[in-house]
């Protein structure tokens, strides 16, 4: 273990001011595997002043390695968030928050369900490693395939459904929104995106809920050009692999992370695509698939159930079988 002892720093003076000591909770997020996805989300983690960061990967040296980088890089940055790097979960005690992102990314030609067994007995054994020492933390799951890996996570995590969630909507919403962005030459920061369902090629962009500037997407792209940006967005990740040659995408869904971390850790109550477990809304039950919540807190707050049409409902309903019929696969296969 490098850096410093997390539990050390546990409470801190809120305001010297106040003649009584006001202490303040320190935040803390575990984020397991220190490969690419996790060592930029602790980089966005305490960069962003959100958290301190215990990093935990199975490979010595390489959870301590980059922590002892980020550490050194503090001063340039202009912040004073700890992150320690270890191989041992007893370092990662009363952590808020939990994410995974240990397991094998993605090859070209390979599929995210091609993942599911290697990646399933990796999620199974991370998350109830973790919650042994932070049994209150909201779970956050990014390891594909995703919405099974989340419903595997939530099953073995003895958490209530609202504290156990996904992170792909985030990602796909914000690969629609830049792809927006790019064709209308507009700051994406201007474009508001919807993408619903499974982290997968059946995942449902809804151009009807994507907005620039509060005008929706379909007053200012023709349709053909429309079709071509939501079949881009599908292919958000696949286009990365192929690129890359070697593993997937992580800068983006680092920033998609924390950004769900962000809205748990400040109470935002944002209202973000999430997989999330649906008992009963839109239709569907017991499964985790990507749709609008409220993030806080607690967790999941609130699930949005949005007004669909027919073809929006269908597609969302193929998604939703996708996914059920791996997770059937996966708890006939790993549990
Ligand atoms: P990576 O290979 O760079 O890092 C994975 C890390 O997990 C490695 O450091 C490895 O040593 C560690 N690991 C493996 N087994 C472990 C265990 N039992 N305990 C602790 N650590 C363990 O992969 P990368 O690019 O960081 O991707 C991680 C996962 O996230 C992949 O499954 C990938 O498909 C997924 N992903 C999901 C996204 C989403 O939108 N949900 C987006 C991007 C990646
Ligand atoms: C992505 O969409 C690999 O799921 C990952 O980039």
């Amino acid at each position: 273990m490098t850096g410093q002892n997390p539990k050390s720093k546990k409470l801190a003076p809120v305001t010297t001011l106040l003649p009584q000591i006001a202490y303040c909770h320190l935040s803390q997020v575990t984020v397991v595997g220190a490969g690419n996805v996790g060592s930029s989300l602790a980089q966005r983690i305490i960069e962003r002043d959100l958290a301190n960061v215990v990093l935990v990967d199975i490979v010595e040296g390489r959870p301590q390695g980059v922590a002892l980088d980020l550490m050194q890089s503090r001063g340039c940055e202009g912040h004073n968030r700890t992150i320690v790097g270890t191989n041992n979960y007893a370092d990662t005690a009363d952590s808020d928050i939990v994410v995974i992102t240990a397991g094998l990314p993605r090859r070209p030609g390979m599929s995210r369900d091609d993942l599911m067994q290697v990646n399933g007995k990796i999620v199974i054994d991370t998350v109830q490693q973790a919650l042994k020492y932070s049994p209150h933390a909201c779970v956050i799951i990014v390891t594909n395939p995703l919405d099974v890996m989340t419903y595997l996570a939530w099953k073995v995590s003895g958490l209530p459904p609202n504290r156990v969630m996904g992170m792909a909507g985030v990602l796909d919403s914000a690969r629609f929104q830049t792809f927006i962005a790019m064709e209308l030459g507009i700051p994406p920061g201007d474009v508001s995106a919807m993408v619903l369902g499974g982290h997968g090629d059946l995942m449902v962009p809804l151009p009807k809920y994507s907005t620039v500037s509060g005008i929706p997407v379909t007053e200012l792209i023709p349709e053909h050009r429309l079709r071509a940006l939501i079949e881009r967005t599908r292919n958000g990740g696949a286009e990365i692999v192929q690129l890359l040659k070697q593993g997937g995408a992580y800068y983006a869904p680092a920033s998609a992370t924390g950004v769900m971390v962000e809205s748990i850790l400040l109470g935002q109550s944002r209202i973000l695509p999430i997989a999330a477990y649906l008992n009963g809304e839109y239709g569907l039950e017991d499964l985790y698939l990507g749709v609008p919540c409220r993030l806080g807190k607690p967790g999941i707050e609130e699930i949005v159930e949005l007004t669909l049409t027919a073809e929006e409902k269908a597609a969302l309903q193929r998604s939703a079988e996708s996914v059920k019929s791996a997770v059937k696969t996966a708890l006939a296969t790993l549990t």
